[in-house]
C-alpha cells in the first residue's frame, strides 16, 4: 500500500504518523520524505517538475510506502496532481494528521477540500488523524470545527478512535535514527547494568533508557490500535 501524509500546516506530526504509526505496520515499508528529495538543491523547499516525475517512478515500483509531504511541498503537490490526470492514483490513501489548534484545524479543512473538491479524491481515501490529543480532553469539542465540516461535507473519514495521544517519546525520537521497534527489541538488563555503574551519571543514563523502553510499550499499544482503527 501506497500511503501520503500531508496537510498545509507544519507541525502537525506527519513524519512521525509517517515513521511511528504507518512505516513499521505496512512490514517496514520506506518512508519517502518530500523534503529531503529537495535537501540537495537550492531551489528552495518546492518540489520540480522532474522531482515529481521521479517520485511517480518510485511509487510505482514499490509495493509499500509511506511519502511524508513536508507542509512546503503540499501546495506544489497537489497542483501537480490537478494537472497530472490520474496520478493521484499513485497513492492509496492520503492520511491527514491534525492537532487541536485553530490555525492547524483551518489548514486541515484546506487540505481535505483540495484533495476532495479540487481533485477527487474519494471518501475512504481520505483519512484524518487526531495527534497531540490529551487524554482528558472530549475530541468533539477539541477539534469542533473539523467535526463540524465533517457533518456536512462527509467526504473523508474522520473516527474518534484514530487518535493519537501526547507523547514524550515522540520528541525524543524525533531527531534520532531508533525507532520504537528498536526500543521493544532491546533487550539489555538494565536494572544489573545500573547496580554495577560506578557514577550516579552512568545510572541516570542507564535509567533513561530503561523510562524510554517503558514508554515505548505503552506507546507500541496505542499505535496498534489507532492503526487499526484508521484502517478498518
Ligand atoms: N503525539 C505527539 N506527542 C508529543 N509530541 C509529538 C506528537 N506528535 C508529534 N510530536 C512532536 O511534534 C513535533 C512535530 O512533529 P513532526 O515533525 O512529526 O511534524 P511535521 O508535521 O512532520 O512537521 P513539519 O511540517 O515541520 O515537517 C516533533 O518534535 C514531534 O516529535
Ligand atoms: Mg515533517
Amino acid at each position: 500500500m501506497i500511503i501520503a501524509v500531508m496537510n498545509y500546516s507544519g507541525n502537525v506530526g506527519k513524519s512521525m504518523v509517517a515513521r511511528h504509526l504507518l512505516a513499521p505496520r505496512l512490514g517496514d515499508a520506506s518512508v519517502i520524505s518530500i523534503e529531503s528529495i529537495n535537501a540537495d538543491d537550492n531551489d528552495g523547499p518546492t518540489m520540480r517538475g522532474s522531482e515529481f516525475g521521479s517520485l511517480q517512478e518510485k511509487l510505482l515500483a514499490l509495493d509499500d510506502a509511506v511519502v511524508d509531504i513536508g507542509a512546503s511541498n503540499v501546495e506544489d503537490l497537489v497542483n501537480r496532481m490537478k494537472s497530472y490526470s490520474g496520478s493521484h492514483e499513485d497513492f492509496d490513501m492520503f492520511v491527514v494528521p491534525t492537532v487541536p489548534d485553530a490555525k492547524q484545524e483551518r489548514d486541515t479543512l484546506a487540505t481535505i477540500k483540495a484533495l476532495s473538491d479540487e481533485i477527487g479524491i474519494e471518501r475512504e481515501r481520505i483519512r484524518v488523524v487526531l495527534n497531540m490529543v490529551d487524554p482528558r480532553d472530549a475530541l468533539r469539542s477539541k477539534f469542533a470545527s473539523l467535526f463540524a465540516f465533517h457533518d456536512e461535507h462527509r467526504g473523508f473519514v474522520l473516527r474518534e478512535e484514530a487518535s493519537i495521544h501526547e507523547n514524550e517519546l515522540f520528541g525524543k525520537l524525533a531527531n534520532s535514527p531508533i525507532t520504537i521497534g528498536d526500543l521493544l527489541a532491546d533487550a539489555t538488563d538494565y536494572k544489573a547494568m545500573i547496580r554495577e555503574a560506578q557514577t550516579s551519571e552512568q545510572k541516570t543514563e542507564l535509567a533513561r533508557k530503561v523510562a524510554m523502553r517503558r514508554l515505548a510499550v505503552g506507546v507500541n499499544a496505542q499505535l496498534d490500535s489507532v492503526f487499526a482503527a484508521l484502517m478498518r
